[in-house]
């Protein structure tokens, strides 16, 4: 199976142990391509709309997020693995999840995410994660992942995995793998209904648009150049 991770830190410590781990659990013979934040995506989204308004490309970060992109298209299985940071993802990864703006639905989604499984891993000292994972989870859904499972660990004993206590490390290891359990079947997910909803509004939101404007928005452009919507 060929799987996208993306690991929203890039300290060698527990988010890392829970990744790997969790790859581990899925057996040999995976094709896995890897990102880590922010090394292979070390700036913000600059705000300039030249990919809402003419093309991804010429994002002036298209060297990095391209790449991630493109293999996020290529793989039935995304892996992000975050710490909990002031209880949301944390930084890098909000950056790389702005930079993917332009794919959601309201503007220019591609189908091949529509059968697409996800594994959102979070780690934090503490019991709260779900701000955390509705961030990696919104993001996911709006680009048109059908299905998307979470994992939250709480380490509950301190922040260095090595320094918890064998019996703590045990059961971390053991949630994770049967976790991982659940990915084992490689059949791609049908299109789930949140995902049909929402492409469904947004088709008639961007028909709407494209029988009122004269110039046709590089969104209009791409929905009608899919076929999704008619043009006058
Ligand atoms: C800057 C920072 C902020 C954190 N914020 C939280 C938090 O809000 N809640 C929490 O339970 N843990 C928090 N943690 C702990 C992390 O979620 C994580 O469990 C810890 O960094 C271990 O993961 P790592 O070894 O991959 O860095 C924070 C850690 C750091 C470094």
């Amino acid at each position: 199976m060929k799987i996208t991770v993306v690991t929203g830190t890039e300290q060698k410590g527990c988010t890392y142990r829970i990744k790997e781990t969790f790859l581990g659990a899925l057996g040999p013979g995976h094709d896995i391509t890897e990102f880590y934040l922010p090394r292979d995506l070390p700036h913000f989204c600059s705000g300039c709309k030249v990919c809402f308004f003419k093309y991804e490309a010429l994002c002036p970060h298209a060297d990095y997020v391209v790449p991630i992109w493109n293999s996020m298209l290529d793989s039935e299985l995304l892996v992000f693995a975050s710490p909990v940071y002031a209880l949301r993802t944390t930084a890098q990864m909000k950056a790389l999840l702005d930079h993917l703006c332009v794919h959601w639905m309201v503007h220019r989604p591609d189908e091949r995410m529509f059968h697409k499984r996800a594994a959102i891993l979070t780690n934090a000292v503490g019991a709260i994660q779900k701000g955390a994972q509705r961030d990696i989870q919104t993001s996911l859904t709006w680009l048109g992942v059908s299905q998307i499972r979470t994992l939250g660990i709480g380490l509950m004993e301190g922040i260095i995995f090595n320094q918890l206590s064998e019996k703590r490390q045990k059961e971390i290891l053991r949630k994770v793998v049967k976790f991982a359990e659940k990915f084992k079947n490689q059949a791609p997910p049908r299109q789930g209904l949140k995902v049909r909803g929402l492409f469904a509004i947004c088709k008639m939101m961007h028909q709407q648009a494209a029988r009122k404007e004269t110039v046709l928005s590089a969104d209009n452009e791409y929905w009608a150049k899919k076929g999704w919507i008619k043009t006058p």
